[in-house]
């Protein structure tokens, strides 16, 4: 075991600590630090670890692991100030702990220790922590090239409901907003994409997401809303695009209200070129914020009856409130093929029956849409021959010079 004593003579820095009463109870923990980091690790006891935040010698520690068992509980405000300083310096903090009460567990981890693994470590445990410590730092380190957006952006708000539920209104917002991301490789707009599918979100799925924290706690205050909370709250793509996916724990619908959609919009559009929101396919009491904030308001539908009825219902819907039905596109999705005679002849008996334009059709994909979404890429990085996938592009490319040209007439 390296001593922290000298570190300036060690030829490799010291990336991280154990602290414990005394680490000899850890045995297995000294192996596994070992394993992951060789030689350039230390080992500190309570009161020490203290003193060593700060000093110069602590910069380079990346985390430490804090070794407790249940005769440490007795501790519980020195260890919570331990914590408290390794957040201060930026120091992460992984708890280790055998034996110790799920109450104290939860204070420990409330004050902000990062991690917790149980000992005796479970096989290869450490490492994983360790990982997970570096991917979310290196997720926060992307981060800044959002805030350098120089510019207030107003950007083109443009959403997508399904008429019913499985028509491809998710798989429409992300793979369109990814094209958009794409669609001038010099000069590429922003582009977010916000889930307010809260409780069947599935952007997250279709991105490959992770579903974090700051989500849930951006949504249940809004007062606070600022910048920081909306950047906390979301989540990059492949550096290209940025996600507010669903949160992780169901949130009713009717918990959020027009206010809260209007702040979250606001941030958003301040921020970036084009905003492609995921609505939920049923109505709800901030339906008509999005819609009124929105340029273009796509609903996909198929060709049934299911769908036929509800673009009825919403049509009426949208008529009794007096919102602005003519924003809103209706996408037939899994469109008949140019050559099936019969079926084009059934969508414009469609068209005419709901007296609705059918602006946009998009052709089945097959088994490749559903596949991508379940590798959670976008149709553009696993099938760019896709059908579906060459439709929307086509779709992202209008809209963007459309955009550009409006911006040159302006
Ligand atoms: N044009 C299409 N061709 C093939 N599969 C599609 C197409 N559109 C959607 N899908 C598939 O249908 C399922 C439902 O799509 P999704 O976008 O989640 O629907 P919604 O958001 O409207 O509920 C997904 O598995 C998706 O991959
Ligand atoms: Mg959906």
């Amino acid at each position: 075991m390296t001593s922290s004593s000298n570190p300036s003579a060690d030829p490799s820095p010291i990336v991280a600590c154990t602290i414990s009463r005394d680490v000899q109870n850890f045995d297995l923990l000294i192996e596994d630090m070992e394993t992951v980091l060789g030689e350039s690790w230390g080992d500190l006891g309570f009161a020490e670890a203290l003193a060593f935040f700060n000093q110069p010698e602590a910069q380079t520690l990346e985390f430490v692991a804090l070794a407790i068992d249940d005769a440490d509980e007795d501790d519980l405000v020195m260890l919570g100030e331990i914590i408290a300083l390794a957040k201060a310096k930026k120091i992460k903090v992984i708890l280790i702990a055998e034996d110790v009460s799920p109450a104290a567990l939860h204070q420990l981890l409330r004050q902000g220790a990062d991690e917790f693994v149980p000992y005796p470590l479970p096989e290869g445990e450490l490492a994983a922590a360790i990982d997970r410590l570096k991917k979310r730092e290196h997720q926060a380190a992307q981060q800044p090239a959002f805030v350098s957006t120089e510019t207030p952006a107003d950007g083109v708000l443009l959403a997508v409901q399904a008429i019913a539920g499985g028509t491809g209104a998710s798989t429409l917002a992300v793979n369109l907003a990814w094209e958009l991301a794409t669609v001038d490789k010099k000069d590429p707009p922003r582009v977010c994409v916000l889930d307010f599918g809260l409780q069947t979100g599935s952007v997250a799925t279709y991105l490959d997401l992770p579903r974090r924290d700051p989500v849930y706690e951006m949504w249940s205050d809004t007062d606070v809303l600022d910048e920081e909370v909306f950047r906390q709250a979301l989540t990059s793509f492949e550096d290209k695009l940025w996600v507010l996916t669903a949160p992780q724990d169901i949130l009713p619908l009717d918990m959020i209200t027009p206010e809260d959609v209007q702040r979250v919009l606001d941030q958003a559009r301040a921020r970036f070129d084009y905003v492609i929101v995921d609505m939920p396919s049923t109505l709800v009491q901030w339906t008509e914020t999005v819609l009124n904030n929105a340029q273009v308001y796509f609903t996909t539908l198929e060709l049934d009856m299911r769908s036929a009825q509800n673009a009825i219902r919403l049509k009426r819907a949208l008529r009794a409130e007096d919102l602005p039905l003519e924003k809103v596109r209706f996408c037939l999705n899994r469109a008949p093929k140019f050559t099936d005679l019969n079926g084009k002849s059934r969508v414009k008996r469609l068209a005419e029956s709901l007296e609705i334009a059918i602006e946009l059709q998009l052709p089945d994909g097959g088994r490749q849409v559903t596949q991508s979404g379940d590798h959670g890429v976008p149709l553009a990085s696993s099938a760019a021959k896709n059908p579906l996938r060459k439709e929307i592009a086509k779709l992202a490319f209008s809209l963007h010079e459309l955009g550009k040209s409006d911006a040159e007439a302006a």
